[in-house]
């Protein structure tokens, strides 16, 4: 049997690392898996729990509970939850676990696109191909807005800015596992690209690195 094949999309909150991901799991016949959700559904539960403090033994035991084909993303795309991810993403313990659960989703045949802030450095990196999706915070925020109000929430778009680029170096500054480019990923910044550009890039890169394989 032929080994999995795993395509590893990292990026910054909003790049579209997200679309693209979904749309070549689609056209390369391989599962998704957002890794952000597994973040995200872990600081759901503990938000619903009332602690203030996050307890890294909490946040443990739900990582090892959760059923990652359970994870529900309209309910999980909340502000609030995607700030306590960010938050909770700091404990080892929990990144490890969580880590485990994602490995193990890539390696089932016939393999898997997965996106986050770590997989081409720490959860898949030997990924047939990674890419590095980027766009100026200003469009990113632009995009998040739009979409936030899509959802029917009211945002205002300085204070999506701000909150973004308060993630950024959260998820930058952090001593595990942090969001940074794999030395050989390969970097897309979408500031200027249609999804439909942005995804011809992505095929061209990956055809390439699968067919040098
Ligand atoms: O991509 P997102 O906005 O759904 O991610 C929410 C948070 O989860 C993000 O701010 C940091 C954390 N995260 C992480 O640390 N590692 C990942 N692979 C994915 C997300």
């Amino acid at each position: 049997m032929s080994k999995p094949l795993i395509i590893a999309i990292d990026g910054p909150a909003a790049s579209g690392k997200g679309t693209l991901a979904r749309r070549l799991a689609a056209h390369y016949g391989l599962r998704h898996l957002d890794t952000g959700l597994t973040y995200r559904a872990v600081a759901a539960e503990l938000l619903a729990s009332g602690e203030d403090e996050p307890d890294v033994a909490a946040a443990v035991a739900a990582a090892s509970r959760l059923d990652l084909a359970a994870m529900e993303r309209d309910r999980l795309a909340a502000h609030d939850i995607g700030e306590a991810a960010s938050k909770i993403a700091v404990m080892g313990e929990l990144r490890r676990a969580l880590v485990e659960r994602q490995r193990q989703f890539a390696a089932e045949p016939p393999g898997a696109v997965l996106d986050g802030r770590d997989i081409g450095t720490v959860v898949c990196p030997d990924a047939a191909a990674k890419l590095f999706v980027t766009a100026k915070p200003e469009e990113r925020a632009r995009r998040r807005t739009e979409e936030l109000r899509g959802r029917g929430q009211d945002v205002d778009y300085e204070a999506v800015l701000e909150d973004l680029k308060r993630r950024d170096a959260r998820d930058m500054q952090r001593a595990d596992s942090p969001l940074r480019p794999a030395d050989d990923a390969h970097l897309i910044d979408t500031s200027a690209m249609t999804i439909e550009a942005a995804f011809r890039a992505a095929v061209a890169i990956i055809d390439r690195a699968v067919s040098a394989r």
